[in-house]
């Protein structure tokens, strides 16, 4: 099937959500496609602090802030997202991802392996990863930023059936984009990274963002890489079926020739 996907960069703001839904929905009120992919922690920022910092911005993921934009985009726009916020629930946060369909529908995702100070600030992601139907059935699959070099991630998602991964992200290391490649080649998916660009200093620390958001095709071709400052949202047209042939050649199929029983994955 004929699918528009796309990637949306920016600078969200520390602290300040209301700025960064408006930058979002700015960036992307005028832009259909089937499925657009933001930033990790894309209403809030990153650079917190303490749990109180995260506490005052977090939200219930089906009719928070982030949620109630992104359900009216997608309706708006008819389009599927995934947007990168700060989740709220029983008490406890989670760095999470949601994806919001044209339908109203949301699901979400809580990312597994935190990075850094992220493990004094949030749980360890519990939703495991799943696959999720965006618009037009597409299935996809959703990891959040370092869960990146933990091939075991995109390779589940794909063993699961995702034709597509959308990986939004808070990138800070060099590597990821690098490694993306791989990860889309070896599992035969699509992938849309997509990063935030600029710093954010709070207290003592900063951090910089390395920008460079990317969509992926299933043999780990750069459909494009954006640089590392702009914020701009970005649409192609891909193939979904690509991400159904798993044969590299008539000899070979990639999830047919694992040999689990040489693997020991615990
Ligand atoms: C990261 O996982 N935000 C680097």
């Amino acid at each position: 099937m004929k699918y528009k996907v796309g990637i949306c960069q920016f600078e969200p703001k520390l602290l300040n959500v209301s700025y960064n839904l408006d930058k979002m929905k700015e960036l992307l009120l005028n832009v259909k496609a089937d499925l657009i992919v933001l930033p990790e922690l894309a209403s809030s920022g990153y650079l917190f602090n303490s749990k109180s910092e995260v506490e005052k911005v977090s939200e219930f993921a089906m009719d928070g802030p982030t949620a109630t934009l992104f359900k009216s985009l997608s309706q708006h726009n008819d389009t599927s997202y995934v947007v990168g916020f700060p989740e709220k629930f029983e008490k406890k946060f989670y760095n999470s991802a949601m994806l919001v369909n044209p339908d109203g529908k949301i699901y979400v995702y809580r990312k597994t392996h935190l990075f850094y100070e992220e493990k004094l600030r949030f749980e360890s992601g519990n939703s495991g990863f799943q696959i999720f139907k965006a618009k037009k059935d597409v299935p996809v699959g959703m990891m959040i930023c370092f869960d990146w070099i933990f091939p075991e991630s995109a390779r589940t998602l794909a063993l699961k059936g995702a034709q597509i991964i959308a990986h939004p992200a808070n990138l800070v290391l060099p590597w990821c984009q690098q490694a993306m490649i791989t990860r889309s080649l070896e599992n035969r998916i699509f992938s849309i990274t997509a990063n935030r660009v600029g710093k954010e200093s709070n207290g003592a620390k900063e951090l910089h963002f390395t920008g460079m958001s990317q969509i992926l095709t299933t043999k780990g071709e750069i459909i494009r890489r954006f640089d590392k400052n702009e914020e701009s949202v970005y649409v192609t047209e891909i193939e979904t079926n690509d991400a159904q042939e798993k044969k590299i050649t008539e000899f070979n199929d990639i999830f047919e020739d694992r040999k689990t029983k040489y693997y020991n994955l615990n």
